[in-house]
């Protein structure tokens, strides 16, 4: 192998291009504003980065140093002359590199939170446009309770409006300026950093030049941001597997996000689904892998940092697939409210509701939990249900049993009942859904 290849990262770091000719012009203006160069220089130099960036951006340049930021440079010098050698006056690649970071990663968060923001709408539409179909709700994927599918399906909202949080959060410490810490000790030159603040859009500057040059904490919480998330897509797509499958029947995945099988004509494969499941492994990957190449560092720059891109570059470019994906694919479901509701009748749904009738009764809710239990094992044993009991052999179980215990039989009535904040009747989830 080469070399120079070993420890060059201009492969990817080429993503920051546009970021690093940002904080350079925001350097250098703040050079001139403080004369520690002379304007005419100046001028010059951000004429030439000007000109880099719409060479970049039309594609008639390719970047090909050691990395993005001496790249640049010698592209500058090519085309200003020695001129080009003031620009790095008062900075180090320590700190330039983490302006560039931060900027980019600024830009990203944005974007992802709009995703999100994407998703939690659409999940709301699916929820609306059902609002009061009935489904089984599961523990332990059996079935336990009968449920409102928009309760259900607005838990995944919740999910993501936390995520939301969590990414807004950690922007406020993306948000800070790095620049002017140089190697790791500061500058002797009269730099002024709230000016290149300011040019930049940053709300504040790092206040330790040694910690600043060492720190990745921001990149790690972005990392570990996008993991939750990707845990929260993943069991979303594990649940729409499950639930598109014949035996479920539950929903059916628009055309688009199912492919066929090379051997079996009739499949149609929730494979972006599975695909949104199977990806959490990198992202997941992506924390631990940075996570790791921190943990033995002495202060402050060492080269093993520049391994905290690729991780961070795999992270943001998957979320937002990731995200598109989930929000196109729940736009587009088709839920089957009749499957939904038919599944309901499997398993003794009904028990919690009967309990609680005989709680009601002013029965200790263990006793009646006891009671129902040995019901349900009568049922079994006989291959009946709750609804083709008589009167008298639910009078066997207990004396409090009347003939009303057959009104608590019905699903709609069971869950209208849970009208508790945050319960599954109809008043309760539109009060969530006008939270959310
Ligand atoms: N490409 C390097 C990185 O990503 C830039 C900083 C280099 N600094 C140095 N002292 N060699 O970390």
């Amino acid at each position: 192998m080469e070399l120079k290849k070993f420890v060059s990262s201009i492969d990817y770091d080429v993503k920051l291009a546009k970021y690093d000719i940002f904080g350079s012009i925001a350097h250098t203006k703040m050079l001139a504003k403080c004369k520690i160069i002379p304007q005419s220089d100046a001028k010059k130099i951000i004429n030439g980065l000007n000109s880099i960036l719409k060479d970049f951006e039309s594609g008639k340049i390719k970047f090909t140093g050691e990395d993005i930021h001496t790249s640049i440079e010698t592209e500058l010098k090519k085309r200003t002359g020695d001129v080009a050698g003031k620009m790095h006056t008062a900075r180090s690649r320590n700190d330039q590199v983490l302006l560039a970071e931060r900027l980019y990663l600024k830009d990203e968060i944005k974007i992802i939170v709009e995703k999100i923001d994407k998703a939690i709408s659409v999940i709301k539409k699916v929820a609306r446009k059902n609002l009061s179909v009935i489904m089984p709700g599961f523990t332990h994927l059996q079935n336990a309770q009968p449920v409102l599918f928009s309760h259900w399906f607005l838990s995944y909202g919740w999910m993501l409006k936390r995520d939301r949080e969590r990414f807004l959060d950690c922007y406020k410490r993306v948000d800070v300026m790095p620049l002017g810490s140089a190697a790791f000790a500061g500058t002797e030159f009269p730099i002024n950093r709230d000016f290149v603040a300011k040019e930049l859009g940053f709300s504040k500057i790092s206040e330790s030049s040694v910690d600043t040059v060492s720190d990745r904490d921001f990149l790690i919480e972005f990392l570990f941001d996008c993991s939750l998330l990707s845990m929260h897509l993943s069991r979303f797509a594990e649940e729409i597997i499950i639930w598109s499958s014949q035996q479920f029947g539950f929903i059916k995945l628009s055309e688009q996000f199912t492919t066929g099988s090379s051997i079996m004509p009739q499949k149609k494969n929730p494979d972006f689904a599975e695909l949104v499941r199977g990806k959490t492994g990198r992202i997941y990957g992506n924390l631990v892998s940075l996570l790791t190449v921190m943990k033995g560092l002495p202060l402050s720059y060492n080269r093993d940092m520049q391994e905290d891109k690729e991780p961070l570059f795999d992270s943001v470019e998957t979320i937002k697939n990731m995200l598109d994906v989930s929000s196109g694919m729940i736009n587009t479901v088709k839920i089957n409210s009749e499957k939904m509701l038919s599944s309901c009748e499997n398993g003794f749904i009904f028990a919690t509701d009967i309990a609680d009738y005989l709680t009601s009764k002013r029965m200790p809710f263990r006793t009646a939990h006891n009671i129902v239990g040995k019901i349900v094992n009568y049922c079994s044993k006989n291959k009946k249900s709750f609804n083709n009991l008589s009167i008298v052999e639910w009078k066997k179980f207990s004396a409090k049993f009347e003939k009303s215990v057959f009104d608590v039989l019905d699903f709609r009535k069971s869950v209208e009942k849970r009208k508790s904040n945050g319960g599954t009747s109809l008043s309760s989830v539109k009060q969530q859904l006008k939270k959310l």
